[in-house]
């Protein structure tokens, strides 16, 4: 039998490429969609359609193409005006502030929208360029929701799967977005919509509903006389790598140095991008509030706050960036003892290997977003936690959330209620550590990136047989 391939397409490819004195450089992406999905599109024979996260003059197009055609990749150029007007401009100041339930901070300009448009059909035309008969296609995330429709329309027959990573906000919500209808129109160009939680299937099917004629039954969608199916799939990790990562060399040298600085203090975590979504700042009232009401902590817990630079030339990024600061370095300096500092602030990336050092060592990890589609963050600390120990404190507005319920779950609005979970989680006794993360880590374990990608294709293929005999 002939294998055919997979073609994944995101905005982002999983390597980004930096400069250096003219000098190109391939550097692993942040963000979930491209370290999960990283380390399973290699796999059988895949390629993975994106931007490589700079913009490339012509000249030096060649080149990056052939350099990323090694790994199987195959990049989509954007200019600087398109990346001021689709990516920040409609995906990041329109798609994402509206989708995470932060209308206000939305900016309603139609260039932005045009320029979204006209890059959805630069990748569909990169992708027709890449596709032969059989090929199956997957659209990732909010910055292409007009791709499936748009590849669909020169491709009537092929098979196109789509998956969000971020909410699938209410209807409420979503009709504030004057371009609406043509959103959910290009998502229907799917076969199967997947979205991580339930809740994010509702909300999508009560879209569908609201703004298209077409007839719904249950999670099924009959639209131009195609089926379409909607259904949730949280995402998960490499739980192996995650695992095994820490009885990696480098790893154990890491976490030697900081086991002999840090003695007698409780690590407590956090990583995140920079992300307003992240709820970084109440994260940070809550540490200061426990610091005022429980002054015996002094000199005994410290947090690491690995925030890693994104999108900062969007104004609402930049400002939260100001704000941090600010905010660390007032507590700070308020309740810093000599030998002593209550936060460990880094503005930076890191490598998987620290990271994996930063996860072993943590006595808590701290996870508190405003609204956050998955957050694979907190299923990285909880594989990483190889003894079962350690307490991980999840918001409820986390779609992690839905799957890891023995985490200590707050509302990360409420900051009296985020500081009694972190004095709740310095003080737990080992043995109910290991309970709640012995059954997490089953949990990750099991459901993890693998299953996800199994059982995303074949329900897609599913859906496409039933597509089939219906003809
Ligand atoms: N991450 C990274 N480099 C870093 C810090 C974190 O690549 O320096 C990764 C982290 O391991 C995780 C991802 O970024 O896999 C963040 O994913 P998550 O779902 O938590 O949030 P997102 O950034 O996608 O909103
Ligand atoms: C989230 C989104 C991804 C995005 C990532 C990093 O995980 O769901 O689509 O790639 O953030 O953001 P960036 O804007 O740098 O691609």
């Amino acid at each position: 039998t002939v294998h055919n391939k997979t073609i994944i397409i995101s905005n982002r490819l999983p390597v980004k490429i930096t400069e250096h004195n003219g000098e190109y450089r391939l550097r692993p992406s942040e963000g979930g969609l491209a370290t999960g999905l990283g380390s399973v599109y290699k796999r059988g024979n895949n390629v993975w359609i994106g931007w490589p996260g700079i913009e490339v003059p012509e000249d030096r197009q060649d080149e990056v193409r052939q350099k990323l055609a090694e790994f199987n990749l195959i990049p989509v150029f954007l200019t600087n005006e398109e990346i001021s007007l689709y990516y920040e401009g409609f995906s990041n100041e329109v798609l994402w502030p509206i989708f995470h339930y932060l209308t206000t901070y939305a900016n309603f300009e139609q260039t932005y929208w045009d320029s979204y448009k006209s890059v959805n059909e630069k990748f569909r035309d990169t992708v027709i360029q890449n596709i032969n008969d059989g090929d199956t296609i997957w659209v990732h995330d909010y910055q292409l929701l007009l791709l499936p429709c748009l590849v669909r329309t020169e491709r009537p027959a092929v098979t196109i799967g789509f998956f969000q990573h971020i909410p699938f906000p209410s209807y409420e919500i979503l009709r504030v977005i004057p371009w609406r209808e043509e959103i959910i129109s290009g998502m229907l160009g799917a076969d199967l919509l997947g979205f991580h939680t339930f809740d994010d299937v509702k909300h999508f099917l009560s879209a569908v509903s609201m703004l298209s004629s077409s007839k719904q039954s249950e999670n099924i969608i009959m639209h131009k006389n195609r089926q379409i199916v909607v259904e949730s799939f949280p995402m998960g990790i490499d739980y192996q790598k995650f695992e095994s990562l820490t009885r990696h060399e480098k790893v154990a040298k890491h976490t030697a140095n900081f086991k002999e600085s840090h003695q007698n203090t409780k690590i407590m975590l956090s990583i995140d991008r920079l992300d307003y979504s992240k709820g970084i700042l109440q994260r940070l009232q809550a540490l200061e509030l426990l610091l005022q009401m429980h002054p015996e902590y002094i000199d005994k817990i410290s947090l690491f706050m690995i925030v890693v630079p994104s999108r900062d030339t969007v104004p609402k990024y930049k400002e939260l960036r100001d704000q941090i600061d600010q905010l660390v370095g007032n507590i700070n300096s308020r309740f810093r003892t000599l030998n002593w500092v209550p936060i460990h602030y880094f503005y930076r990336s890191f490598s998987v290997e620290f990271l994996s050092a930063l996860y072993s060592i943590a006595d808590i990890c701290i996870v508190t977003p405003m609204r956050d589609g998955m957050n694979l963050v907190s299923k990285e600390y909880v594989a990483s936690r190889t003894k079962n120990d350690g307490v991980l404190i999840l918001s409820e507005m986390a779609g992690a959330s839905k799957e890891l319920n023995d985490a200590l779950i707050v509302n990360p609005n409420n900051i009296g209620d985020v500081m009694r979970a972190i004095n709740r989680a310095i003080n737990m006794p080992p043995d109910e550590q290991n309970t709640r993360m012995t059954s997490m880590r089953h949990i990750v374990k099991k459901f993890d990136i693998n299953l996800w990608v199994k059982n995303f294709m074949d329900k897609l293929l599913e859906v496409k047989e039933i597509q089939q005999s219906l003809l």
